[in-house]
């Protein structure tokens, strides 16, 4: 993960399930009766048409899910995590390539058709780093800079694409770093021009987000510390702050070898890197410059949350540090690995599973967690193909390089194959940190919901065996979270490409992230000891997949995309209070609505009619009706994108200005919004967002007007 997962679950951009559900006991005795007695049937009749409880379709589904799931295997999934995480393998260095070697061979001693798909992009090294205060005492204090010792292997903590420099200055704390931070100082007079400023990193602002909005308020530096340290291990979060995402100097294009390369002093790439060098810090070394602060008393806010040092002043006066950075921009090749399942009915439509492979240090959890549950489902699929199984449509199972950099790996991948993605890719099924802790967590693109729903339904929870993850996700979470984070590899599937994704993870919020301690000795004292959670993921994620391959009609609902932009049109309504009129989008949404209730009662005809694979008619209505699902994603991208971050095209679903947007979803409007655009300026958002959802109504209708 590039940015941490924000702790805030978002409330107005997610769609609240049904309330607190405690399954009866009854209930749940009967589905494992009923799983029994199929196992048993099928185990004894394996000819023989077995009971069904997910697919009336399909012929032998029951069986095959049945199958991925029992050749589940904690073991196997240990094994492989810790192969991967022996050594620090971040992306462009050594020892990640023996991670790809890894990851190619297993895919390849399954049999599995394996391909490497290389860039070359620019990432970002520290040469030289180093940090000294001087206190009002008149001593000067030289910190320590990394969070292991012992291990020369593991990168020194830093952020990537900082600029190299030196800035010195007296110290302001800026709390989050949040433009509403700077307002609080500004209001008891605190200005930090010509400061350095230290932050501690809070929910919704990313460390590049951070370091932008000091440049603008003319600090010469930033400091960034995370309060949750490691839990008491001294960790220090490393990071990216580049702007956007995928290579800076192919930007828009793929990086791919011998390609065009923008030079450094291109305005197209400078403006992707922060002015202002930043560095991450211990908690501990915070705490002492904290408590040496003199100047002004700290917003009465922030000292009522404890955010503050003892002395509880924010500076400028008292401590100066002088921070100096010598970074090392290298060009290196990145290599995503793609190995293909070919469907056999329709081999051109494709579903795709993917997972980053670099770690900033050891990637026990981000991102090696979910590449074990990658490896294992392709042990798991291999084990179905042998079986006689042939998905029908096309299964990627995508392994990304430089995701830490800013998505790199998968941007490349899906600027080279946008078009062909836009015109045959079905979902995009993402898992970049698969465990850091308990509970099921989940983004989807709304379409996705009620399949989401229905493959937790099929899995055992890993904390408790008599309940199904659905259930606890439900008594938990029960928010399905929407997908405009800009931090793992469905950015570019989604906000780029319009292809509808899924991301999920167990766990949130884990002390060692990107740090030196993220190691599978952590894993296995703290996040999953016996595998288990691991197992549960894989399985939601196999599942996920083997359902949209399979399923004769693609199992996607745009009532509930249509439910949930009638919610999020509510939202805006609301912030908006008269602003402006959101009656271009109740237009578009009413029309949404009823070309989705079309399209859900086509599909349930189509699926009525008993499958046979030498109908071509029926063959070819489903094909039909499943290309314009397919499509309608794409109806919500606009060629113009979003302004002044241009590449992200999707309108409902992207990167707003955070955290001054509130909104979580319409990106441009938020946007508009934030900044105070003249009220002609946000209508016109508004009519944008409108045209694109009568965009997607016209693909799943079809035709033409
Ligand atoms: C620190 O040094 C300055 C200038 O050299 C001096 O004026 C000041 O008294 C010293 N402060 C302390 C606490 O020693
Ligand atoms: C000087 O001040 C710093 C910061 O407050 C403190 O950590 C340090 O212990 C002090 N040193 C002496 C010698 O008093
Ligand atoms: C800041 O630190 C750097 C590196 O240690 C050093 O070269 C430079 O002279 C220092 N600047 C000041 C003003 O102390
Ligand atoms: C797998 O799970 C079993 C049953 O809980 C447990 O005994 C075993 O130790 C686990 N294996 C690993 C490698 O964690």
């Amino acid at each position: 993960m590039s940015q941490p997962l924000t702790a805030t679950r978002p409330t107005t951009a997610g769609i609240s399930l049904s309330p607190l559900r405690q399954p009866p006991p009854l209930c749940t005795f009967l589905f494992i009766i009923v799983l029994i007695v199929a196992t048993f049937y099928t185990l004894h009749h394996p000819d023989a048409t077995p009971p069904l409880l997910f697919s009336r379709n399909t012929h032998n589904s029951l069986t095959l899910r049945r199958l991925f799931l029992s050749s589940a295997s904690n073991a196997t999934i240990s094994s492989y995590l810790r192969a991967l995480t022996r050594h620090p393998h971040l992306a462009g260095t050594k020892p990640s390539l023996d991670t790809l070697s890894y990851v190619t061979n297993h895919f390849q001693s399954l049999g599995l058709d394996t391909r490497l798909a290389e860039y070359e992009a620019l990432l970002s090294y520290p040469a030289h780093i180093s940090l000294a205060a001087r206190f009002s005492n008149n001593t000067t204090v030289e910190f320590d800079l990394n969070d292991v010792t012992a291990d020369d292997d593991v990168i020194r903590p830093y952020h990537a694409y900082s600029p190299s420099g030196s800035a010195q200055g007296s110290v302001v704390f800026v709390n989050h770093g949040e433009e509403r931070d700077y307002r609080a100082l500004e209001l008891i007079g605190v200005s930090v021009r010509g400061c350095v400023v230290l932050a501690r990193k809070g929910e919704s602002l990313g460390r590049g987000g951070m370091v932008k909005i000091a440049e603008s308020k003319g600090a010469l530096g930033m400091l960034i510390y995370a309060e949750n340290d490691g839990g008491g291990l001294g960790g220090i979060e490393r990071g990216t702050v580049m702007r956007g995402i995928g290579d800076p100097v192919s930007p828009g294009w793929p990086g791919v070898v011998g390609g065009e390369k923008l030079s450094l002093e291109d305005g197209e790439v400078t403006k992707r890197f922060p002015k202002i060098p930043s560095l991450p810090l211990s908690l501990r070394n915070a705490e002492i410059i904290l408590a040496s602060l003199g100047g002004a008393r700290a917003p009465v806010e922030w000292r009522n949350s404890g955010r503050v040092g003892s002395g509880q002043r924010v500076g400028p006066e008292q401590t100066v540090v002088n921070m100096t950075l010598q970074g090392e921009l290298k060009m290196k090749k990145v290599h995503n690995v793609v190995a293909t399942i070919r469907g056999s009915e329709e081999p051109d439509r494709y579903v795709i599973l993917g997972n980053h492979r670099d770690a900033w240090t050891y990637g026990a959890v981000d991102p090696n967690s979910g590449t074990s549950a990658l490896l294992d489902i392709g042990r798991r699929f291999s084990v179905l193909l042998k079986s006689g199984w042939r998905p029908r449509r096309t299964i990627l199972l995508c392994s990304w390089d430089a995701e830490e950099f800013g998505m790199i790996g998968s941007t490349e991948w899906v600027e080279e194959n946008v078009l062909n993605l836009g015109a045959s890719a079905v979902a995009y099924l993402n898992v970049d940190c698969a465990v850091q802790g308990s509970g099921f967590f989940a983004g989807s693109t709304p379409q996705l919901d009620g399949l989401l729903l229905d493959a937790l339904k099929l899995v055992q929870d890993p904390d408790d065996v008599a309940l199904t993850v659905e259930d606890t996700f439900k008594s938990q979470n029960n928010i399905i979270e929407r997908l405009s984070r800009v931090d793992s590899d469905f950015s570019g599937f989604l906000h780029h490409a319009g292809i509808p994704s899924i991301d999920m993870y167990y766990g949130a919020d884990y002390p060692v992230y990107h740090t030196a301690f993220d190691s599978y000795d952590w894993m296995i004292r703290n996040a999953d000891p016996l595998f288990h959670r691991h197992v549960a993921m894989a399985g939601v994620w196999g599942l996920l997949g083997i359902i949209l391959a399979d399923e004769p009609v693609i199992p996607f609902n745009y009532i509930s995309y249509a439910e949930q932009l009638h919610a999020h049109r509510d939202a805006l309504s609301k912030l908006l209070v008269g602003k402006a009129s959101v009656d271009p989008l109740s237009m578009a949404i009413k029309e949404f609505s009823l070309v989705a209730k079309e399209a859900k009662d086509e599909a349930k005809k189509l699926k009525e009619q008993a499958y046979n694979k030498n109908d071509a008619a029926a063959a070819a209505r489903r094909r039909g009706l499943n290309d314009r699902m397919m499509l309608a994603e794409r109806g919500f991208l606009d060629s113009e994108g979003i302004k002044g971050k241009e590449w992200f095209k999707h309108l409902v679903y992207g990167p707003a200005a955070e955290p001054e947007s509130k909104l979580g979803f319409f990106p441009g409007i938020a946007d508009a919004i934030a900044v105070n655009s003249s009220e002609g300026m946000i209508q016109h958002e508004i009519w944008r967002v409108a045209r694109a959802i009568q965009k997607a109504s016209r693909a799943l209708k079809g035709g033409f007007t």
